[in-house]
């Protein structure tokens, strides 16, 4: 009777190590996370890959936070949806991760997530864009650019290039609707056209961020309009937009650079500078895409019991055709 209850507890015992053992590596495979992880765990929010910017920026993101430097990275493409990127905000806190790093789509709609994040005890760092949210402590930080000043710089030139009281007729292509990028650039634009009544504006545009729809916005304007429009400079609010508004104008005769259209564009990423070189895209406006150090900073200041500064805006150029050098585009990470 003894030796059989012995055996029964021994028993007992190996069954349940072994249950235990299963339930972990279950809740590994979901969640990738384990309690006893070692690692750093970052769950990351990303808009979607609508541009070469984005497409470098989760490059950026996935080559800071790897394995070999003590981070596990949890990476959700939302697709330019923000119910996606909500949907990811709350699975990674059941998660239980150590970090949010949320690249918001637009600025508006996150309170009630980012309040069950602070419930959780989790920091959300916001990256690239804004959050326009009543409590501001909900962001432990934020890493970014400054999109009103970059829209100024592209507005300065403008102002450089055409002497004032010159008639200038302008078609401005914007980008998401209610992201930071599109409202920063658009109030810099739109400051500039009340400073400036003799500045036309001709048509404003959705073009999305992408190439796809500026190429069809652009193409049904100029095919559409009544009388062919004098077109001075054509303000896209990234690369991609440009490429496409550069495409539709040149299909329908237009010449784009000297003597002809000026084209603008935000970001200037490798193939923008090629244009800008070849004088098709006047002036590229940078806005860097390499964020990912930034916000491994943070994270480290976090870690070492620091309060990381709110904002951290990145340094960035202008480029104009002498500006982009051979050596400039092959050392060019984006
Ligand atoms: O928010 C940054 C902007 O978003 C970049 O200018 C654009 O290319 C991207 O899609």
């Amino acid at each position: 009777m003894k030796r059989f209850s012995l055996c029964m507890i021994i028993m007992i015992c190996m069954i349940s190590i072994l249950l235990a053992a299963c339930g972990r590596v279950a809740d590994t495979e979901e969640s990738g996370i384990s309690d006893d992880d070692k690692y750093i765990v970052v769950g990351l929010s990303q808009v979607g890959a609508e541009s070469d910017w984005r497409v470098a920026d989760s490059e950026s993101m996935k080559q800071t936070f790897t394995e070999e430097k003590g981070y596990r990275l949890l990476f959700d493409d939302a697709r330019q949806k923000q119910e996606n990127q909500i949907g990811a905000v709350r699975k990674y806190i059941q998660q239980r991760v150590d970090y949010i790093v949320l690249m918001p789509v637009g600025e508006d709609g996150w309170d009630s997530v980012l309040q069950e994040a602070r419930h959780a005890g989790i920091p959300v760092i916001v990256v690239d864009r804004m959050v326009n949210v009543k409590d501001s402590s909900l962001v432990t930080a934020h890493v970014g650019a400054d999109f009103y000043s970059e829209g100024k710089k592209a507005v300065e030139w403008i102002e450089g290039r055409y002497p004032s009281g010159r008639n200038l007729h302008i078609v401005h292509i914007q980008g998401t609707l209610g992201s930071t990028a599109q409202i920063g650039r658009t109030a810099a634009l739109d400051d500039a056209l009340s400073k400036h009544p003799e500045w036309q504006l001709l048509a404003r545009m959705d073009g999305d961020f992408t190439q796809a729809k500026t190429y069809e916005a652009m193409s049904d304007y100029l095919e559409n309009a009544p009388v062919r429009p004098i077109i001075d400079v054509v303000y896209c609010e990234n690369d991609n937009e440009a490429f496409g508004a550069i495409e539709a104008l040149e299909a329908q005769g237009y010449l784009c650079g000297q003597g002809g259209v000026s084209v603008i564009s935000f970001d200037a990423t490798h193939d923008a500078l090629v244009a800008v070189k070849n004088g098709k895209l006047s002036l590229c406006v940078e806005c860097n895409p390499m964020l990912g150090p930034l916000v491994e900073n943070v994270i480290q200041e976090i870690e070492a019991g620091k309060v990381p500064e709110k904002n951290h805006y990145v340094e960035e150029a202008v480029f104009t055709q002498n500006d982009v050098t051979d050596e400039l585009l092959e050392s060019r990470e984006y």
